[in-house]
């Protein structure tokens, strides 16, 4: 960040997300690129971050939607994202949600269970419609990422498993209000080594042929989001490795003559762009360690209270000796903790701290626990 920045910074109310804009263009470009290079449609993940903003700038990109809630579908459709290209995915979608998705005739519902099916296809009936559906299934394969976002093995809540779905597939043939396009996956979030990507393709080349031999190909592949960015040194990953991840699946799923293939990106595309600003209320010495107590608290960011998340912190006032610090908020809880044992340049009341790679699951997430106000937020020039 440079100088003119933080100065902006210091006459800002803090906490405040911020984000590099310039940054997130050029992601977008470079995840454009690499997708269109092997003609792969590319959704937006809206759960990671929905600010308008950011939304308006996404939208520009040509690059489609993926949501999870009929608010989300509403706000792609009004931030301008063609409904074709929208994919709707969730455990529970409500009937309302559902009505709603009809109504402004999305590409695809993806689904989780028949008893979801069924519904839509009751709905659908009844609006006059026929829903495109893609079934979610779940691979089995692991992700190999913290457990909480860890979706793809079968204890987990996510999609059918692989032993019933020749009966949903049979089932959705028989649904006259449905029209069946696809498969659907999505293993987990914040996936850095890439070999599992390859692994999910190679489960699902043989789910295709399994399915294939019984005359049944579908046009449509989806496989989901998930992939990670480097959170312990943003400056080397500022713009993850699209091209890389890309060639995976160019390289190892066997597609079917004409067959399509969809993912939706979510922290990858916005991760890098976003910092969560705050001041230094107070230095505290503790008995064995100090304190910098910021105006920051998890209800702002979530992640390290929730998953451990490590994320860097940066003093952008104070220079000279560094020292080590527990790095914490003021909400009435333990958890509310940004980093144990972080070496700082000496810092004071008043200083700004920055809290890197906040870009996706981070403002989304902030809450009004113990009634503090929601974090504002900015965007580069
Ligand atoms: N598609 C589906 C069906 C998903 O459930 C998700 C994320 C994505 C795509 C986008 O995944 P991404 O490319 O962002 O990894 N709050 C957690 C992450 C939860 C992810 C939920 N699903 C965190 O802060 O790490």
């Amino acid at each position: 960040m440079n100088i003119e920045t933080i100065k902006t910074f210091q006459t800002l109310k803090t906490p405040f997300y911020y984000y590099d804009t310039t940054l997130l263009q050029a992601t977008l470009q470079a995840a454009s690129q690499a997708a269109n290079e092997h003609g792969f449609n590319l959704h937006y993940a809206i759960k990671a971050n929905a600010n308008p903003h950011i939304l308006d700038i996404i939208q520009s990109h040509g690059i489609g939607a993926d949501c999870v809630s009929g608010n989300e579908v509403a706000q792609a459709v009004a931030s301008g994202f063609p409904s074709e290209q929208i994919v709707y995915a969730g455990v529970g979608k409500s009937d309302e949600e559902i009505r709603l998705a009809l109504e402004k005739e999305i590409f695809c519902f993806n689904c989780e269970s028949l008893p979801e099916i069924e519904v839509i296809n009751m709905l659908a009936g009844e609006m006059g419609k026929k829903a495109s559906v893609a079934l979610r299934v779940n691979p089995n394969v692991d992700a190999h990422t913290h457990h909480y976002i860890t979706t793809g093995i079968e204890e987990n809540k996510f999609g059918f498993y692989l032993y019933d779905l020749d009966h949903a597939i049979t089932a959705c043939r028989e649904m006259e209000h449905i029209k069946l396009i696809g498969l659907h996956f999505h293993i987990g979030s914040q996936i850095t080594d890439l070999t599992v990507f390859r692994g999910l393709c190679l489960r699902v080349n043989e789910i295709q042929s399994r399915l294939k031999e019984q005359g049944i190909i579908l046009p449509h592949v989806n496989f989901g989001g998930g992939l990670g960015i480097n959170y312990d040194c943003p400056t080397c990953g500022l713009i993850p490795d699209f091209a890389s991840y890309f060639q995976i699946f160019a390289d190892f799923f066997e597609a079917q003559p004409g067959q399509q293939l969809h993912f939706e990106l979510g922290r990858s595309l916005v991760g890098q762009c976003g910092s969560l600003i705050s001041r230094v209320l107070y230095v505290k010495e503790g008995k064995h360690k100090k304190f910098v107590i910021l105006d920051a608290g998890m209800n702002d960011l979530l992640r390290p209270a929730l998953y451990q998340a490590f994320h860097r912190i940066e003093n952008l006032t104070s220079v000279g000796e560094h020292e080590k610090y527990d790095v914490v908020g003021p909400i009435c809880e333990s958890s509310d903790c940004f980093g144990k044992d972080r070496e700082l340049p000496l810092t004071n009341r008043g200083d700004l701290i920055a809290i890197h790679s906040c870009g996706a699951y981070g403002e989304v997430m902030a809450s009004r626990y113990n009634l503090r106000e929601l974090p504002g937020s900015y965007f580069s020039r």
